[in-house]
């Protein structure tokens, strides 16, 4: 090939060239501008070009030397850039983000924990549900305020949003032969006006215990054993009379846990003392209206709000920042 075309080839052989040749750029320029490299024998060859065409073909051999150059540099930035970032291997790893639970979830699990050290059992059920496991096998009448368009999302004719876990004590009842115990948690909805302490939806758990010779004692010495276990040694609690149609006696329980811990002494109006669940033995018709035979059997039900729970223990004050999935909020409970 003439000296002019073989120039003109490698210039082609460059300009096609827009990566770091396989070798790397060493290999490249070893190639192209080391002692034996391409750029050297052409200007060996110069030197018998006939006088009249050295300029010219000097020009294009300088060019392309430019050129070599041109590449030469511009690949030992990336090697260095890539030497400083990728390549050092004493860089520690990044590891991937690990998520949080939501600090609903991290309450509600806490809570199952506790129950199940003393043998509750874990349940479900629907949370579009029907009049029978919502209301009337729970001794709800028909007139009862609770069926009202207001407090209740209605489906259909006979179906709504459950509108509390009670459902689920029915539902248990109906499909399992005593001894029962077992603990519900989930989502429940009523018709309420959107506040800093009210929503629409919100969690509830709710327990229940049914056999032979279970009596009110039973009951208050578990609630005991809940408030400790979950709110510390100190904490104590009380029952006050209370009403549901679906228990009999009925009482309400409130905790205290020492007023040293309260940041907010609006929360116990500065008592120490707060409302955290319904409870009560379980209405006789009740057992009945789910074929348990209530001249054998009693037993006791309660039911907490998990967001009333979890608004202590982590001193939350607005009920509905639990549901506004804002990162800034919800990355505070990382548990991992
Ligand atoms: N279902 C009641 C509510 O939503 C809470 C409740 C009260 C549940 C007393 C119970 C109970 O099991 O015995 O307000």
């Amino acid at each position: 090939m003439e000296l002019k075309e073989r120039i003109e080839a490698l210039e082609k052989e460059l300009k096609e060239l827009t990566k770091v040749p396989a070798g790397g750029g060493e290999s490249f320029r070893i190639a192209y501008s080391g002692k034996k490299g391409h750029l050297k024998g052409l200007y060996e060859e110069l030197k018998s070009v006939p006088n009249e065409m050295k300029k010219e073909v000097g020009q294009s051999i300088n060019s392309l030397r430019m050129l070599v150059e041109e590449k030469i540099s511009s690949w030992s930035t990336i090697d260095a850039a890539e030497s400083t970032s990728t390549k050092d291997l004493t860089r520690p790893g990044s590891g991937p983000e690990l998520g949080s639970l939501h600090p609903i979830t991290l309450v509600k699990e806490e809570i199952v924990d506790i129950f199940s050290r003393i043998g509750f059992t874990l349940s479900e059920g629907p949370e579009i549900e029907d009049d029978w496991h919502n209301f009337s096998a729970l001794n709800f009448p028909p007139e009862h305020p609770a069926r009202d368009m207001q407090d209740t999302f209605f489906v259909d004719e006979d179906h709504a949003l459950r509108t509390h876990t009670s459902s689920v004590q029915v539902r248990v009842m109906e499909g399992t032969k005593p001894p029962i115990r077992t603990i519900s948690p989930g989502r429940v909805f009523r018709n309420e006006a959107i506040s800093s302490r009210s929503h629409c939806m919100f969690h509830q758990i709710e327990g229940l215990y049914i056999d032979k010779g279970v009596s009110f004692a039973d009951l208050k010495q578990t609630l005991l054993y809940f408030a400790k276990e979950f709110f510390g040694e100190k904490a104590d609690i009380r029952l006050r009379p209370s009403y549901f149609p679906f228990t009999e006696p009925s009482a309400e329980v409130d905790v205290y846990w020492g007023l040293e811990t309260e940041t907010d002494h609006r929360i116990t109006k500065g008592t120490g003392w707060l409302e955290i669940m319904g409870c009560g033995m379980v209405d006789p018709q009740v057992l009945e209206n789910c074929n348990i035979d209530s001249g054998i059997y009693t037993g006791f039900a309660f039911g907490m709000g998990i967001e009333r729970i979890a608004m202590l223990r982590y001193q939350v004050p607005d009920i509905r920042m639990f549901f506004e999935n804002d990162m800034r909020f919800l990355s505070q409970f990382k548990t991992f």
